[in-house]
């Protein structure tokens, strides 16, 4: 669906991803693990097209991204919750959901979108008129997924959502993910929280210095293995 070939970015003069293959399939869950500087969030901007390729392809469903701009994507179904769970803090939960919905065709439907991302996420309901700054962590995250669901992505590039929340709270943002893979959606999760993602994962690549060091489907990998393959990497 979403196919990535010899891809090489960076910014300025630091190169940092080196000729990456990776291949997301449709109505999958992909992951991608590894440690910090490896080139993981760098390689979800470069998708979005925040970052310029400096080689390489980027197609989905066979069609190049070249020609699209960062705010062409949702309306391509490619959309980035990024890191940090930014929200706008002065906003309420409901307000920030709104701001989702920019994508002109999916406008129309921003009424019942807001009522399915209260089903996918009932505290947001609860919440609807708090100002997303006073939110916990966990619920931030919440609002920023919610958020990006607004534009009825088919493709949901999902950076690092579990950093620093309680392990509740990570279950629940886990339980998301997979209702949302079970409606069709096809995701790249970039995580730290290497068991809980190869839980939910078909497919596991773990980079490394900007390269791709293993691919693999979830359920060859075993988990003490990869963090023995992902300590020795680090040293
Ligand atoms: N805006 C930037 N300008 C210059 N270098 C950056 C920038 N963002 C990240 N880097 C560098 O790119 C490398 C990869 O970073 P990143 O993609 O954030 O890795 P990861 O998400 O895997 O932790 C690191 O060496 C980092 O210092
Ligand atoms: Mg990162």
């Amino acid at each position: 669906m979403l196919e990535i070939r010899k891809l090489r970015a960076g910014y300025g003069a630091i190169n940092v991803l080196w000729d990456v293959d990776l291949s997301f399939a449709e109505k999958q869950l992909t992951t991608i693990v590894g440690p910090n500087g490896a080139g993981k969030s760098t390689l979800l901007k470069t998708i979005m097209g925040l970052v310029p390729p400096s080689q390489g392809e980027i197609t989905l469903r066979g069609q190049s991204l070249a020609q699209y701009r960062t705010w062409d994507m949702a309306e391509q179904g490619v959309v980035l919750v990024p890191e940090g769970r930014l929200v706008f803090r002065d906003m309420s939960v409901e307000e920030n959901l709104i701001m989702g919905a920019f994508p002109k065709q999916k406008r129309g439907a921003m009424t019942r979108n807001i009522e399915r991302a209260y089903e996918l996420f009932p505290r947001l309901k609860e919440r609807r008129k708090q100002l997303a700054g006073s939110l916990s962590g966990g619920e931030a995250q919440m609002v920023a997924m919610a958020r990006g669901m607004m534009a009825e992505p088919r493709v949901l590039l999902i950076d690092e959502p579990s950093l620093g929340l309680a392990p509740v709270i990570v279950q629940e943002i886990f339980n998301i993910l997979r209702k949302l893979k079970n409606e069709g959606v096809t995701i790249v999760l970039v995580e730290q929280n290497t068991h809980m993602a190869l839980s939910v994962a078909e497919r596991v690549y773990m980079m490394r210095s900007g390269r791709v060091v293993m691919d693999k489907p979830a359920a060859e990998v075993d988990v003490t293995k990869l963090h023995d393959l992902y300590f020795a990497l680090e040293g």
